[in-house]
């Protein structure tokens, strides 16, 4: 007997009740569960399990995307059958960033095609004009709420969904944008992918926390997920992948936005440091790393007396807790106390820094406002910081130093342990950052 089962699921963050509740009980969003049916279905009888050796090798060539900012994200252009998810903040760009792709991949003799379901037809050609993605591969289905796929879905090389959310499947239930209807038109639209090989970009939306707004699962469905991102202030976007099945999830892909689309920048060092550095107390460069691309950091350090009893630590750029950590290694390994000072550190445009190799640059600013001293302005810093005070290693030292030499630095500190060095720049060892400021300071 066929048995149809009911379960509620949170349109925002993907929490599955069995009962109907007006507030999701996993991230609190009311009027966000999203009833759905599930049908039973027969055991499809026995399986037998097949070696690995007898399995095909599927094609592996890449499509290259025509934007090299993506390929490298990518891991080197589409693969044929391959889902990627992009999401981002609305007005970000991805729309602009799929164009230009499709005007791209035009140019080279690709046939492509754009369904869009946010946009009339109108202002998708004044953006393909406005970014000069006129080209005679494109064709576009500018269609609002149902998901229709041509027919001749084969003749192309990419297809891009403008958004998942956008639409749903005639034979289903629930609004554009329900759980139920965003997981049943990925997986309609992935089996097309899957089925003729042919890559497909689901656009998606992102809720207030930055998650890929829908069902987790959709992120489970797709092969790489995206994450375009940026600063509302600035015109710098990064795109990241979170996941991808196809490469590495290190690199980073760097672009502005100008008013004829989205430009590459090739070459990031400079991007969130302008060349100068003011020699005041309280400054440091960091050489970090975003996959394999050096960026130099300026990071600001401001320390001031307070009369309160619990003074204050403010961040932005690096998280809270490694300024805390890294204060209590100056105060006890360097005796550099901060315990009446405010701290407050800042990251330079908007740059936020997970790489450990930034520890050191940190020292340096809290140690360089804290002593009222400047840090010479052609001299950067590499290096992690351990609890007990010692300088360690830091990954691909060489690379960051080649950067560091062309950028004009004339010298940069790094642990004394370090293997992997450079001679286009003077490279000075230290073994913990008590020595280090006694040679920088003096
Ligand atoms: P869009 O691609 O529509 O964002 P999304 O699809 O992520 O919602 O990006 C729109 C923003 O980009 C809009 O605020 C204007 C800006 N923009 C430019 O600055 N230059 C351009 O050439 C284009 C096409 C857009
Ligand atoms: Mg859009």
């Amino acid at each position: 007997m066929k048995k149809t089962m009911t379960r509620y699921e949170c349109s925002e963050c993907g929490s599955i009740s069995l009962t109907m509740v007006g507030r999701c009980p996993a991230c609190s969003a009311w009027g966000s569960m999203a009833e759905e049916k599930i049908a039973n279905i027969p055991s499809s009888g026995e399986v037998r399990a097949v070696p690995i050796s007898v399995a095909n090798i599927p094609r592996q060539e890449r499509v290259p995307s025509g934007i090299s900012e993506l390929d490298r994200v990518l891991g080197g252009g589409w693969v044929p059958g391959g889902v990627v998810l992009l999401g981002g903040e609305p007005g970000i760009g991805k729309s602009t960033l799929l164009l230009q792709v499709c005007s791209a991949m035009a140019r080279e003799g690709h046939r492509v095609l754009y369904i869009s379901g946010e946009e009339s037809s109108g202002q998708l050609a004044l953006r393909a004009h406005r970014i000069g993605a006129i080209w005679e591969g494109i064709d576009f289905i500018c269609q609002q709420d149902y998901l229709s796929i041509p027919e001749n879905v084969q003749e192309y090389a990419l297809i891009v969904l403008d958004s998942v959310q956008a639409f749903r499947l005639p034979d289903e239930s629930g609004w554009a944008g329900s759980p139920s209807q965003v997981r049943n038109v990925a997986s309609r639209a992935a089996e097309i992918s899957k089925k003729f090989q042919i890559p497909l970009v689901l656009v998606g939306h992102i809720t207030k926390q930055g998650q890929i707004a829908g069902p987790k699962l959709l992120e489970h469905m797709v092969d790489v997920v995206l994450l375009f991102s940026g600063d509302r202030n600035s015109l710098n976007r990064l795109l990241r992948a979170e996941k991808n099945r196809y490469g590495s999830t290190e690199e980073l892909g760097i672009f502005e936005m100008s008013g004829e689309g989205l430009i590459p920048v090739i070459d990031p060092g400079r991007l969130y440091w302008n060349g100068s550095v003011a020699t005041v107390p309280g400054a440091a460069l960091a050489v970090t790393l975003e996959g394999s691309r050096p960026l130099i950091a300026e990071i600001q350090a401001l320390t001031c007396a307070t009369p309160f009893p619990y003074p204050k630590r403010t961040s932005r750029g690096i998280e809270v807790n490694r300024l805390q950590l890294l204060l209590a290694v100056i105060e006890r390994r360097c005796a550099l106390s901060s315990c009446n000072q405010d701290v407050y550190v800042n990251v330079v445009a908007g740059l936020s820094i997970d790489d450990p190799a930034a520890d050191l640059a940190i020292c340096a600013a809290l140690a360089s406002s804290l002593r009222d001293q400047a840090i010479a302005g052609d001299c950067c810093f590499i290096g992690e910081v351990g609890l007990a005070g010692e300088i360690r290693p830091t990954p691909k030292t060489g690379l960051r130093l080649r950067e560091a030499a062309r950028l004009g630095f004339k010298c940069a500190i790094v642990s004394k342990r370090e293997k992997e060095l450079d001679d286009s720049i003077r490279v000075i060892g230290m073994e913990s950052v008590k020595d280090m400021f006694e040679r920088i300071f003096t």
